[in-house]
């Protein structure tokens, strides 16, 4: 094989000089013999401003976290290295993990009985993970369809047993725009578990009610455990974790980068995987081994244990939820007062996250979001599925960002209405 030419971007042993690729990833500090270019480019980036980011995830994260981050990448704790380069099983990260658990279960308020894992596979490997950890002892289990995201959840769960629709609240023209009171619904007794999710995403429907126990057709048996998927709205208001069995969810909204996914599991739930579960995927071994079964995403943890310690100096989950109140009622308002934008989800059911808006004239859309962009309003296009517009408003997004969405949109229409 021939050596080619040097690539510019490559460090070789006998140029020991930064080459630029590098260079820009070593903290943006110039070399002196990389000046002026290097100069300029670090003068461009420090004076890059960071725009309102409204993506519904990955999404934005505390720019005070990036900024720890960005200052611990190259030496993180005096040890010359960064968190990314060392062992999950060294003294130092343990205790990053351990941090990390204990500062979640302190934010939520997590009971001694149920153990938190930090695991992989994403929201959707959990719709796998979750049947083949609890479909026993009656290989069915109930879902409830309030979304785009429990409609996939069910479909996964059939691959391993049987799944029993408790209401699918789809209306006439397919879409979803609030969720069946309970008294519709059908439970079927011999189910392990009941699904649900609680903030769906794409849709912009959330659901909290407290579930009602019993016998009736419509109340979910005692015994039976509630999981729910609470990828989007996890941390961004108090939730009482012991009215469920499991939580699952990816990290990578309101916890920290994508590649980790969270479980809070009650204790009895463990130790009852089917035989062909993988072992990294039992929860029973996954609690048995504190996360470290194998190589968890260490760098992920390492993030997520920043952002919770950025949440509980913001007042903890009371605090976020008065916030997170607050971006979205301004932002409702701002919809309903207009004759240009419309959202279309039943009062009771609109998410506090993720907030799915149409422009009552459609060929408006590209302009909207093209003129939204120059505004730096980032990432306002609605999820292919739904059309129109969504602005994810989740922890990390400040008051003063929706305040500059909703100034931006007055604007538009005043223009273009
Ligand atoms: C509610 C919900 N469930 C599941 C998923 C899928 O998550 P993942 O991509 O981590 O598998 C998402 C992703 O946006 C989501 O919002």
């Amino acid at each position: 094989m021939s050596a080619g030419p040097a690539r510019p971007d490559l460090q070789t042993a006998a140029d020991p000089r930064p080459a630029a690729g590098l260079q820009s990833l070593a903290g943006l500090e110039p070399s002196a013999n990389l000046q002026p270019a290097a100069d300029r480019r670090l003068a461009d980036a420090r004076a890059q401003r960071r725009v309102f980011n409204f993506s519904p995830g990955p999404a934005a994260l505390p720019t005070e976290v990036l900024e720890r981050a960005a200052g611990e990448m190259l030496d993180w704790r005096g040890l010359g290295v960064s968190v990314m380069e060392i062992s999950h099983r060294s003294k130092a990260f343990i205790a990053v993990a351990e941090q990390a658990e204990a500062d979640l279960r302190s934010l939520l308020r997590v009971p001694q009985h149920y153990k938190v894992l930090f695991m992989q596979g994403g929201a959707i490997g959990q719709n796998a993970i979750v049947p083949l950890n609890l479909m026993a002892p009656f290989q069915r289990a109930s879902y409830l369809i309030s979304g785009q995201w429990s409609a996939r959840s069910a479909k996964e769960a059939a691959r391993y047993g049987e799944v029993a629709v408790v209401a699918d609240s789809r209306d006439a023209q397919g879409s979803f725009r609030g969720v069946t009171p309970q008294s519709q619904w059908r439970v079927n007794p011999q189910s392990s578990y009941l699904h649900l999710c609680l903030n769906e995403t794409i849709d912009g429907v959330a659901f909290d009610a407290p579930i009602e126990r019993g016998s009736a057709s419509h109340q979910v048996p005692p015994e039976m455990p509630v999981v729910a998927d609470v990828s989007s709205t996890l941390l961004s208001e108090p939730l009482e974790v012991e009215r469920f069995g499991l939580l699952y969810g990816g990290a990578q909204k309101n916890i920290g980068p994508a590649g980790l996914s969270f479980v809070i599991v009650r204790e009895d739930l463990l130790g009852k995987a089917h035989r062909h579960c993988p072992s990294a995927f039992d929860y029973q071994t996954v609690s048995e081994h504190a996360s470290m079964y194998n190589t968890p995403p260490t760098f992920a943890i390492y993030l997520a244990g920043l952002v919770f310690d950025w949440l509980l100096r913001q007042g903890g989950l009371a605090a976020i939820a008065e916030v997170n109140r607050a971006k979205a009622a301004l932002l409702y308002h701002a919809i309903d007062n207009s004759s240009l934008y419309l959202n279309r989800v039943e009062p009771a059911y609109r998410s506090r996250m993720n907030v799915v808006f149409f422009l009552r004239n459609a060929s408006l859309d590209e302009a909207f979001l093209a003129e939204s962009l120059d505004a730096g309003l980032f990432a306002l296009k609605g999820h292919r599925v739904v059309g129109g517009m969504r602005a994810s408003i989740y922890n990390a997004m400040p008051l003063a960002g929706v305040h500059a969405l909703v100034d931006f949109m007055r604007d538009f229409e005043r223009r273009h209405g």
